[in-house]
């Protein structure tokens, strides 16, 4: 019988995928470019299971069951677009593809109009879980035209992680609303590894606590409120001894964040449409900033280092564990706030309850708090920040105390927590009726009358700022 899907690109992600839809009773049809690696799984971990290989892009067009559906999972950028010019004239009308890598939201917009103009339907789907999500079930974000959907969402709702009964998948909205989806996912993502490092930091460098120390209270956590993917694999990794010297693998470790850009691409699109993503931000410059290794080594011998946190490690312990839950609901808010904004500029059509509900399992960002965002927008669809939502609200006014004092302990201390801090600078500045805002439009108008609007009465402004010098 001829194949339910294809699979292009067998590097670790795609030759898991590939066994997940196998397993899933699926035949799968792959290529990839270089034949040695086709080839090799063939002959391994592809054996005895429903998948067939084509040598050639035509060889494997013409294993695939008309109309055929073929998932790209290829390095995004150029591959992408190198993949796409080489297949199209292979394929028929109606068959589609899907770009199931991590490709700038943009690029999908055009692509898909490229695409379509073929007669082709084509998908964009950001695809989260690392290589064993891919394995056992990802979180599947897609976007782009329902009717293409609708092909393969049989395919999809099988692959995807399963949680109470349901699968991590939907159809998120038109156009690039899945990569978009995606791409914020791992802004947060960003955002939330950062927070966990400076718990970290504050027990570790401020606290002197070791790894073995570690390990069980990031279980603990991972045990409460705080449950989720990236709290369980950052206790196992506290757990990890270096085959290579008799230290925890971790202290050997260079204290330099690499970046393939998502998390970039969500500041700089964050930015583009003037929505606040102050956590997010911080967490890509501290990978910016990680990576001038020397230079620190250099500043740490002139200008000294931090001191040790002044506080039990018990105490501050339950401090950070409640600051960390506080830090995760902010930055879900910016990003949840993100999402709505880019909605309304690409008109996505995003229903934000599905994306929290897809976020649920599967994902490298699933946590136990995305049911409770669920339910928020459950409530209320338009809900326009989740710290309206009455529960959500209360849990973060019960945890700014906590959140204040571990942000005070480590300016005290001297150690950086850009996360955490931007963070609460979130939640004040977005409580605060007054901001010092009408200082700087009093600025720009002085420096370069560009007008202000007034308090008490409607209209635009604007002052000779220069001859009322000392005027009452
Ligand atoms: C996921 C991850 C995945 C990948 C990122 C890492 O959801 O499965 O986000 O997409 O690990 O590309 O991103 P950086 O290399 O930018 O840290």
């Amino acid at each position: 019988p001829k194949c339910d899907i294809g699979v292009i690109g067998l590097g670790n992600m795609g030759r898991n995928l590939v066994l997940n839809l196998a397993d899933k009773g699926f035949t799968v049809g792959v290529y990839n470019r270089t034949t040695e690696k086709t080839d090799e799984f063939m002959s391994h971990e592809a054996g005895g299971r429903s998948i067939q290989a084509g040598r050639t892009l035509r060889e494997f067009v013409d294993l695939l069951e008309p109309p055929r559906s073929v998932l790209l999972i290829v390095s995004a950028g150029k591959a992408v677009d190198a993949v796409i010019d080489e297949l199209t004239p292979l394929l028929g009308e109606s068959d589609l593809i899907i770009d199931g890598g991590n490709s700038h939201f943009s690029d999908t917009d055009w692509r898909a109009a490229k695409v379509e103009k073929l007669d082709l339907g084509y998908l964009g789907m950001g695809i989260s879980g690392g290589e064993e999500g891919a394995r056992h079930g990802p979180s599947l974000m897609p976007g782009g035209h329902k009717q293409a959907y609708d092909r393969v969402h049989y395919i999809l709702e099988k692959a995807a992680a399963q949680v109470d009964g349901e699968p991590c998948v939907t159809f998120l909205g038109s156009g690039s609303a899945g990569h978009y989806v995606k791409m914020v996912h791992n802004g947060i993502e960003y955002a939330f590894m950062e927070m966990i490092a400076e718990t970290y930091d504050l027990l570790h460098r401020g606290a002197g606590l070791g790894p073995e120390q570690l390990a069980p209270i990031y279980r603990g956590w991972s045990q409460g409120e705080l449950g989720s993917y990236l709290l369980e694999i950052t206790a196992r990794i506290f757990e990890v001894k270096d085959p290579q010297s008799d230290h925890f693998l971790v202290d050997m470790i260079l204290d330099q964040a690499k970046q393939k850009g998502t998390g970039k691409w969500t500041s700089q699109d964050a930015m583009e449409l003037q929505e606040p993503t102050p956590t997010i931000d911080g967490a890509v410059s501290m990978r910016n900033l990680s990576v001038h290794g020397q230079l620190r080594q250099q500043l740490e011998e002139r200008l000294g280092r931090s001191e040790p946190v002044q506080i039990e490690p018990e105490r501050l312990s339950s401090l950070l564990e409640s600051a960390l839950y506080t830090g995760l609901i902010l930055t879900f808010s910016q990003g949840m706030a993100l999402l709505a904004g880019a909605s309304r500029k690409y008109e996505y059509g995003l229903k934000l309850e599905e994306v929290c509900r897809i976020w649920r399992g599967g994902c490298i960002i699933r946590a136990k708090l995305l049911e409770r965002l669920r339910l928020a927008y459950q409530d209320r669809p338009d809900l326009p920040c989740l710290l309206l939502d009455h529960e959500l609200g209360e849990q973060v006014r019960s945890g700014a105390p906590a959140l204040r004092e571990v942000v005070s302990l480590a300016a005290a201390s001297g150690i950086p927590a850009p996360g955490l801090m931007a963070s609460l600078a979130y939640l004040d500045a977005m409580r605060s009726e007054h901001l010092p805002t009408n200082l700087v439009q009093a600025q720009r108008d002085f420096f370069g009358g560009h007008t202000f609007e007034r308090v008490d009465r409607e209209g635009v402004f604007h002052h000779q700022w220069q001859q009322s010098r000392g005027s009452v």
